[in-house]
């Protein structure tokens, strides 16, 4: 009986490689996945990959550390979804991230999964990043609240900013982060390193991602402009990336499908942009209180936490970082949201027009890519 219990609780190979997919279909930053696995005899084992560090853009790896733990996240989700009971250590070789590992997951035997991490564990193939315009649907207190939880439940505090100074504010720092980084040539290098044309590509920022709509883009906050990194030409803004205020992603609009289109007179695109309407998406900021690797890493767990009960809740999510790159308008986020401590990830939160078609995956590289088998690992042969 004994030797039964110690096998069903066992991680095998299979469990394994469930795992690690679905800690690899967690967001990371430009989609750079830069994460290594390794399979011990009832353990996983985490590392940084800082062979895809993105260091213009992210010098200290703090969100190489954020895109980490969210894979974490997934990974121990998956596990305890298949009803494994797992014990996390984090940084157990110390801060030294480029030496140790950043965590273990050990499984200690088998416990049943609560309904938040089945439904939470559900919603990672359905997570994806929705840089497309919300409804003017706000979201409930509820939804709040439970996104707060999420966030609470790693440690990590979250702020929903709506006070209009408040959100005036984060949107002049955006604007000014844009501003900043669209005038950067590393920047902008770096940016089109991880742009991908090739749909078939395993990392990076597929076009079909990045959708752009047919007409100027109207939000209170500008997203990342992934548009102008890839020099092609763009139908509204044939000089490239413009770095005016309400400008931002959507602003370089292009035709994704790269269908012909005849250019716009300057009436008919004044127009549509008056009748665009603008975009009030709600915006959260995850902090934790303080800024060392294990504070990064539980941010990335909060992030992905709260991704996927906004997932999980129908709610559609994006990424605001470019005031997260820059060390000075980091701070200013901080400031901006009233709390203490400090600003790891800002988000864009709302609801997809239900009349769109659902988002594609973005691709992630093969499982075989990032995770190796210990040579004290579990033998391949033995089946969950
Ligand atoms: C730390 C971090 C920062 C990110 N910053 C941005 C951003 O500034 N703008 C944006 O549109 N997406 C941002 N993303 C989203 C990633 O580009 C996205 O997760 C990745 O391309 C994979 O796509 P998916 O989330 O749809 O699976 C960020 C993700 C992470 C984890």
């Amino acid at each position: 009986m004994g030797t039964m219990v110690t096998q069903e609780a066992a991680l095998t190979v299979d469990r394994a490689r469930e795992a690690v997919t679905a800690a690899g279909l967690a967001p990371s930053l430009h989609n750079s996945q830069p994460w290594r696995w390794r399979l011990r005899q009832d353990a996983l084992e985490l590392s940084a990959d800082l062979s895809r560090a993105v260091p213009v853009v992210d010098p200290d790896h703090r969100q190489l550390l954020i895109s980490c733990g969210a894979a974490l996240l997934n990974c121990w989700l998956s596990l305890r979804a298949a009803g494994l009971d797992v014990e996390v250590a984090e940084l157990p070789d110390g801060p030294d991230i480029s030496t140790g590992r950043l965590a273990v997951l050990r499984v200690v035997g088998r416990r049943p999964p609560c309904p938040t991490e089945t439904t939470l564990a559900e919603a990672i193939t359905r997570r994806h990043t929705d840089r497309r315009p919300f409804t003017a649907a706000d979201l409930p207190t509820e939804v709040i609240r439970e996104l707060r939880r999420a966030a609470e439940a790693e440690g990590c505090w979250l702020a929903w900013l709506t006070d209009p100074d408040a959100r005036l504010e984060l949107s002049v720092l955006l604007t000014r982060a844009d501003w900043i980084e669209t005038h950067d040539p590393a920047y902008q290098a770096e940016l089109a390193s991880w742009l991908r044309e090739d749909p078939a590509a395993p990392d990076g920022i597929p076009r079909a991602a990045t959708p752009v709509s047919e007409g100027p883009r109207r939000s209170e906050f500008p997203l990342r402009d992934f548009g102008g990194a890839s020099g092609l030409p763009t139908s509204s803004a044939p000089g490239g990336p413009p770095a005016g205020a309400a400008g931002g992603a959507g602003a370089a609009a292009g035709d994704a499908g790269g269908g012909a289109r005849l250019p716009e007179s300057p009436e008919e695109a004044e127009r549509r942009a008056r009748e665009t309407p603008v975009e009030h998406p709600s915006v959260l900021v995850i902090g934790t209180d303080a800024d060392g690797p294990a504070d990064r890493l539980r941010a990335g767990r909060a992030l992905g936490r709260v991704l996927l009960a906004a997932t999980a809740a129908g709610v559609a999510t994006s990424p605001l970082g470019q005031a997260i790159d820059i060390e000075a308008t980091r701070a200013l986020v901080r400031r901006a949201t009233g709390g203490s401590g400090h600003a790891q990830m800002i988000l864009r939160a709302g609801y997809a027009d239900p009349h769109t078609p659902p988002l594609p995956a973005t691709n992630r590289r093969p499982v075989d890519d990032v995770l190796t088998i210990a040579a004290d690992g579990p033998s391949p042969m033995a089946r969950s």
